[in-house]
């Protein structure tokens, strides 16, 4: 094989970012794949608005046949976003024997079970680094970096968006409207920004990391959800006063055996790390039995950083195409190591 074919599917934010990436860094993702890595096919229902990045001639279509049915195209990057395109997207891909790399935590939280059979029973991967906490590599460092340990609990800022908010109103007493406007002309915001602000978001993404972290499949309906649409900026004032930060938190852990979950917004001391993380930084702290604690800090949305990690999986699965083999980590394999009881409502 002389080079691996990739097909984008959603030109969006972080479709434009990917390009970007794919593009600008060719030599370098040439280099630690082992062959290039080529953009062939970007499909979006508008191919004409600029974007600020130099596409060649005969990539953008309006068809998405036309990467499915590519037998050039040994990836497809799903990132239409929303539920019934996008996971028609997705099996048909998987069936067609294509490896699939996703950013699409709604769609992994609601139906990952079905998605993940699918793309096993067809021996190929399916990449999700992007799901969560945007660039940061919060997948890899559960399921490799931190494949060793069993983890304890996992908590912290998943919501790029809600934090961003919290800190312009915190720092300069803006309302939340008017930030809420800036989020989505930053390209942070879902395309429903009360996923963001409902919690719903966070609770997609801690849905799909303590299902990681602790090898049970997670319903993110039942995780106990509360955003930040009624936090004032008294309220957040009033926090000040007595020492304390108010951060959307999703947190997972282990309560004699069982998994606790839930989202929601927290008073958190003033001094601690987790309230020095501003704007659409998001830090997710774990607990593992060996390692003890890590937290993790970076971007948590926006173009770049989520193409960054969509990149990174398609580099991890460029790699595994090569040797012959699919090659990522399932979730699988840790969802089957142990049934656990779900209690998802707070315990305390
Ligand atoms: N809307 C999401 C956020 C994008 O603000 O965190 C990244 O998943």
């Amino acid at each position: 094989k002389t080079r691996i074919g990739v097909g984008l599917i959603g030109f969006g934010t972080v479709g434009t970012g990917v390009a970007k990436v794919l593009f600008e860094n060719a030599a370098l993702i040439r280099r630690r794949v082992g062959v290039p890595v080529e953009l062939l096919r970007i499909a979006d229902l508008d191919i004409t608005r600029d974007r600020g990045v130099a596409v060649p001639p005969g990539v953008l279509t309006t068809d998405v046949k036309q990467i499915l049915a590519d037998p050039a195209i040994d990836i497809v990057i799903e990132l239409v976003g929303g539920y019934d395109f996008a996971k028609r997207v997705m099996l048909d891909a998987i069936a067609a024997g294509k490896h699939v790399v996703t950013a699409n935590k709604a769609l992994l939280a609601l139906h990952g079970e079905e998605i993940f059979a699918a793309a096993e029973s067809q021996h190929v991967d399916l990449g999700f680094e992007a799901s969560v906490g945007g660039g940061i590599p919060i997948i890899r460092a559960l399921t490799e970096g931190l494949a060793a340990n069993r983890i304890e609990s996992i908590y912290g800022i998943i919501n790029g968006t809600s934090n961003y908010i919290l800190s312009r109103m915190t720092r300069e007493g803006h309302s939340f409207d008017a930030v809420l406007k800036e989020a989505q002309q930053a390209g942070y915001a879902e395309a429903d920004p009360t996923f963001d602000v409902a919690g719903i978001d966070s609770a997609h993404k801690l849905a799909i990391l303590a299902n990681l972290a602790f090898g049970t499949p997670i319903n993110f309906k039942e995780i106990y959800t509360e955003g930040i649409t009624n936090i004032t900026e008294q309220d957040i004032a009033y926090a000040r006063e007595f020492g304390y930060t108010i951060k959307l938190l999703g947190i997972a852990k282990l309560h004699n055996g069982a998994v606790e979950a839930r989202v929601h917004p927290t008073m958190v001391p003033s001094d601690s790390p987790i309230a020095k993380v501003e704007g659409v930084y998001n830090a997710i702290h774990l607990v593992g039995d060996a390692v003890g604690d890590v937290i993790l800090h970076g971007r948590g949305a926006g173009s770049l950083p989520t193409g960054s990690a969509v990149v990174s999986d398609v580099i991890a699965i460029g790699r595994n195409v090569l040797k012959g083999a699919a090659g990522l980590v399932p979730p699988a394999s840790f969802q089957q190591d142990q049934r656990r009881p779900i209690r998802l409502k707070p315990m305390d």
